[in-house]
């Protein structure tokens, strides 16, 4: 058998990692969960699960990968030989497949943008106009349906290459020139007038607007946006090598996403607000408000289609961990096997996806506990499947594996201090499961 193949270099494996956490969870959902739900109270609760449980479940799933060196399912029956433990990797699996599902439809809309900004269809609209064509586009089952193909096709062909070549190289380039527009993109809104109110509603928070259910949609978010509960990231540590510091990664991955999260609520709700939007439109949002901003930049065209370019990679690099995971398992190495079944998978997933795609037009009126086939797809991995993901590996860390072990596998690369190990060990142990179940029962109206 082949050597494994490993990343090139540390800044490699943060790319392609931070490649897989920032994506449409940060740029796309925040905004509009937050718009949802009332604004700074959600993105303060948010804030607070993704430092008390992302960031600690994010270094359990590195743990995990680098200990035991194997794709997400052989690295829990590794670790646990004869027991069901390998099932936690199963149902990441499962859970990805349902993701790239319904995320996929979102990529589409990105390409669909990308084309009609290219071609010259998006020039000096109204905002009102910008969301009547984007409604139009969206709704349209032919199109739709063509550019989540599109969106899928470009996954299956970079994971059929292989995890080096494919994800690694182009990362280097794409994500710190998605961080520099987006910078300029909150400069404009920010300035805008009329930008204040949307800056409080951000920035304020107002409990009152506080459910259970706002709770739980804020730790499905924090779980979205890492990657967390879905076993990619024991997958994707599985190929660092034992020099890296696990601790360091984990920690510049989840200040990354905060940054991120922070620029994309700051480039869209000043915008919602200046142009009189509805801040709790639902997917739309951020598709609604972009063109708007962009249309008052100078050369604004020209700044949206380097922004479509790069919001597409963002979400691709997302959408490569999700079929990698998958194709990770099933081809375990060889290069042959990965090829073919990144193809059956990539189609599968496709055509199971094709019901979210339409569920914004032919399908709209499909309605199930209240919410269309892509609310409910979305609803069931971010509420349902991520947490329960998350507090598997929860439990598993501190049942199967050595604390010893694990204060040596972290300690490794950046001699992290006891203390913070301990803090880490009492957050996985003890918090997490604890606060995952109440949140879970609470939100979903179990208790
Ligand atoms: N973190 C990705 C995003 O924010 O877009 C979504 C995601 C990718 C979630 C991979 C889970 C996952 F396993």
């Amino acid at each position: 058998m082949s050597q494994r193949e490993q990343w090139s270099s540390k800044l490699g494996f943060i790319l392609a990692a931070a490649g897989s956490a920032i994506g449409l969870g940060a740029i796309w959902k925040f905004p509009y969960t937050a718009g949802q739900n009332g604004g700074g109270a959600f993105f303060l609760i948010f804030i607070l699960f993704t430092l008390l449980l992302g960031l600690p479940l994010l270094l359990a799933e590195f743990s995990i990968g680098r200990t035991a060196q194997s794709n997400a399912v052989d690295s829990y029956r590794k670790i646990a030989p004869n027991s069901k433990w390998h099932w936690v990797g199963i149902l990441g699996m499962i859970t990805s497949f349902i993701l790239l599902s319904f995320y996929s439809v979102i990529g589409g809309w990105i390409v669909v943008y990308l084309f009609k900004a290219l071609t010259g269809q998006m020039n000096g609209l109204t905002s009102d106009q910008y969301a009547e064509v984007f409604g139009a586009t969206i709704s349209s089952p032919l199109t739709s349906v063509f550019v989540q193909f599109l969106f899928i096709l470009m996954t299956i062909i970079v994971v059929a290459k292989g995890i080096q070549k494919g994800i690694e190289l182009a990362s280097k380039i794409m994500m710190p020139a998605l961080f520099i527009l987006f910078f300029i993109l909150v400069i404009r809104a920010v300035t805008l007038d009329g930008a204040m109110e949307g800056i409080i509603f951000l920035l304020q928070p107002d409990f009152s607007k506080v459910t259970s259910q706002t709770i739980l949609e804020a730790m499905g978010q924090s779980f979205f946006t890492l990657s967390v509960g879905v076993s990619v990231m024991v997958t994707y540590s599985s190929y660092l090598p034992k020099s890296q510091s696990l601790p360091r990664s984990a920690f510049s991955i989840v200040g990354m996403n905060i940054f991120i999260v922070l620029l994309a609520g700051l480039a869209i709700f000043p915008a919602v607000f200046a142009f009189d939007l509805e801040p709790g439109a639902g997917p739309v949002l951020l598709f609604n408000v972009l063109p708007t901003v962009f249309s008052q930049l100078p050369f604004g065209m020209l700044f949206f289609i380097a922004f479509l370019i790069l919001f597409l990679f963002a979400a691709l690099t997302s959408a490569f961990s999700m079929l990698e995971i998958i194709v990770s398992v099933i081809s375990k190495g060889d290069a042959a096997l990965r090829k073919k079944w990144s193809w059956i998978i990539g189609l599968a997933i496709f055509i199971c996806g094709v019901p979210s795609a339409l569920s914004f037009g032919i399908l709209s009126d499909v309605v199930l506990f209240d919410k269309t086939i892509f609310d409910l797809a979305d609803f069931a991995v971010s509420n349902v499947l991520l947490p329960i993901g998350a507090l598997l590996i929860a439990l598993f860390v501190p049942a199967r594996m050595k604390k010893t072990a694990l204060y040596e596998e972290l300690k490794l690369g950046s001699g992290l201090k006891k203390g913070l190990f301990e803090a880490w060990f009492i957050l996985i142990r003890y918090v997490a499961p604890i606060l995952i179940i109440a949140v879970m029962l609470d939100g979903l109206g179990l208790f």
